[in-house]
């Protein structure tokens, strides 16, 4: 079985989703799995999360499902039990990284400053999220930040979209990136799963299109 990050990393791109009710799980993952991005953080900003990480989970064993805005050590279970194969957290939390750590759960907890990196490191991990990448100051901050640790790999989320992401993903230290451009919480609400497969293709085909040219 190839590992989580690695798969993370071979996608290229992570969308993060909000979903408000859970029966739009299974069609949203359909969706993005006809744009050939077979991934979703689903986030732990509303109500629905639990039940949408299982729906989708248990539907199409072919999506890499995670869980966002992991807040709690008791949301990190939840989702454990629900089927999220990784935690994303907003920030550095010392209980949910442990939690995680001690429970197998690849975990990306959320980083924007040097001293944030240090912590998450002193755990032993090395693949973090940069986040929120354009607000803390985009490209360049992260070239800048993320200079000095080497060996240390970022998931840039916050403010992506199709315009920035290949600038992103040029960055040697750039695991994936993270971004709810292509999953917007009118466009599921609305049904329009066809727009959601469309903007998933276009930003697959950004991805392998920077692949392409190292
Ligand atoms: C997150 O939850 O990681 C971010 O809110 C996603 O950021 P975006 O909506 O700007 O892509």
């Amino acid at each position: 079985m190839i590992d989580v990050v690695e798969q993370i990393g071979r996608i290229g791109i992570i969308p993060v989703v909000t979903i408000e009710d859970a029966k739009d799980a299974v069609p949203l993952g359909r969706a993005l799995l006809a744009g050939n991005l077979p991934c979703a953080e689903i986030t732990f900003r509303t109500a629905a999360a639990t039940a949408a990480i299982r729906n989708m989970s248990e539907a199409l064993p072919d999506m890499l499902v995670g869980a966002g805005t992991v807040l709690t050590v008791e949301q990190a279970k939840q989702a454990q039990v629900a089927g999220a194969k990784f935690i994303v957290t907003p920030g550095f939390d010392a209980a949910v990284v442990g939690w995680c750590l001690a429970n197998d759960m690849p975990i990306t907890p959320g980083v924007m400053t040097p001293t944030d990196i240090n912590q998450a490191l002193a755990k032993g991990l090395t693949l973090l999220k940069f986040f929120p990448a354009e607000a803390a100051g985009g490209v360049k901050a992260l070239q800048v930040i993320g200079g000095p640790y080497v060996g240390v790999k970022f998931i840039p989320t916050g403010g992506i979209s199709a315009v920035n992401l290949a600038d992103y993903l040029r960055l040697p230290m750039v695991h994936a990136c993270g971004g709810s451009f292509m999953v917007n919480k009118k466009t599921i609400a609305d049904g329009d799963f066809a727009t959601i497969a469309q903007l998933a293709q276009t930003a697959v085909d950004i991805v392998k299109s920077v692949r392409s040219e190292s």
